[in-house]
C-alpha cells in the first residue's frame, strides 16, 4: 500500500512533507538574510512572505513530526556503520526540534512589539527597566505589532502574554529587550541549522556517492530497488 513505509523508501507522505518545508526553510533562510536590504514597499512583502513561509513550516512540521512518530522510517542500507547511525538520529532529532524552534523564535520576536492602543487612548511612553537599557524614548511606529495574515488570507494572531507586555510603560522597555533577545535567538537558531544541513547533506551525498547507497531514493530521488506495493 502506498501509504506504508516500504524497506527502502520513506512513505511518500514522509516524503511529500520532507520536500516542502526542507524547500520552504532554504528559502526563508535567503529571504531572512537578504530582506534587510530591501527598501519599502518590497520589504514589507518580502517579510510578509517570511512569516507566512515560517509559520506554514511549522504547522508542516507539527504534522511531519506526528507522522513520523506512528510511521517507523525504512532501516538504514546494510554496512551503514554504528557511529553513522548514531549521527544521523542526532543531526536528524537537532533538525526536527529546530524546525519547530525556528518559527516560534519568529512567532514570539513578531510578538514582542506593542499592540496598536485602543482608539481614543494615547500611547504610553516605555519607562526604564532597573539594570536594562536605556529606555527608547517611544515606542516607533515600526515597532507595532499590525495584524498578521499568513499568505495574505489567513489572519494569525500574535502571542497574547507576550504582545500585552507593551501595555504599560515599564512592559514597552522590558518588551522592547525581550525583542531584541529574540532577534538574536532567531538569528542564532538560523546558523545552527546551516550547520546541521551541512552535515545532513554532508551524509547523504556521502551515502550516496561514497557508499555507492541508493540514499536519494529514500527520500523519493531517483530510483532504489523497487518497493512492494
Ligand atoms: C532545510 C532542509 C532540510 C531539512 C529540515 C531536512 C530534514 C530531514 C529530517 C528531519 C530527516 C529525517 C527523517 C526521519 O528519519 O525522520 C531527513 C532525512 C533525509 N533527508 Fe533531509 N532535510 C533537508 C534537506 C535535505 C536535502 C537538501 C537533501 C538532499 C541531499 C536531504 C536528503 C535527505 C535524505 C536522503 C534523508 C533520508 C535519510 C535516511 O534515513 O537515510 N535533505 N531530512
Ligand atoms: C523556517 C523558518 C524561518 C527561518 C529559516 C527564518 C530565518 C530568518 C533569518 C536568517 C533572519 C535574518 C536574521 C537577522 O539578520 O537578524 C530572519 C529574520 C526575521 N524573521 Fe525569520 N525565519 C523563519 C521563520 C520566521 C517566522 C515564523 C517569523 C514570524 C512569524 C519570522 C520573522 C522574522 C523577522 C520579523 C525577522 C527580522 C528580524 C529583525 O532583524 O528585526 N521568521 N529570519
Amino acid at each position: 500500500m502506498a501509504l506504508m513505509t516500504t524497506d527502502t523508501r520513506y512513505t511518500k507522505v514522509a516524503i511529500a512533507l520532507h520536500w516542502a518545508i526542507a524547500a520552504l526553510i532554504l528559502c526563508n533562510l535567503a529571504l531572512g538574510f537578504f530582506m534587510e536590504g530591501f527598501e519599502q514597499p518590497l520589504r514589507g512583502f518580502v517579510i510578509q512572505t517570511h512569516i507566512s513561509s515560517g509559520i506554514t513550516v511549522l504547522l508542516l512540521s507539527i504534522v511531519r513530526i506526528v507522522w513520523r512518530l506512528t510511521h517507523r522510517p525504512p532501516p538504514f542500507a546494510p554496512g551503514t556503520r554504528g557511529w553513522e547511525k548514531g549521527l544521523a538520529h542526532l543531526v536528524h532529532f537537532l533538525l526536527y526540534v529546530a524546525m519547530v524552534l525556528m518559527p516560534l523564535s519568529g512567532w514570539a520576536l513578531i510578538s514582542a512589539n506593542p499592540p496598536p492602543p485602543p482608539p481614543g487612548q494615547i500611547e504610553a511612553a516605555p519607562a526604564p527597566v532597573p539594570g536594562g537599557a536605556a529606555p527608547a524614548a517611544a515606542a516607533p511606529k515600526a515597532r507595532r505589532g499590525g495584524p498578521t495574515k499568513l499568505w495574505w488570507v489567513i489572519p494569525w494572531p500574535k502571542i497574547g502574554p507576550i504582545q500585552r507586555m507593551g501595555t504599560t510603560p515599564q512592559g514597552i522597555a522590558e518588551q522592547k529587550l525581550l525583542h531584541d533577545t529574540l532577534v538574536e535567538r532567531h538569528m542564532q537558531i538560523a546558523w545552527i541549522i546551516i550547520a546541521l544541513l551541512v552535515l545532513h547533506v554532508g551524509g547523504a551525498l556521502k551515502h550516496q556517492f561514497v557508499d555507492g547507497q541508493a540514499e536519494f531514493a529514500r527520500m523519493g530521488i531517483g530510483r532504489g530497488r523497487r518497493a512492494p506495493r
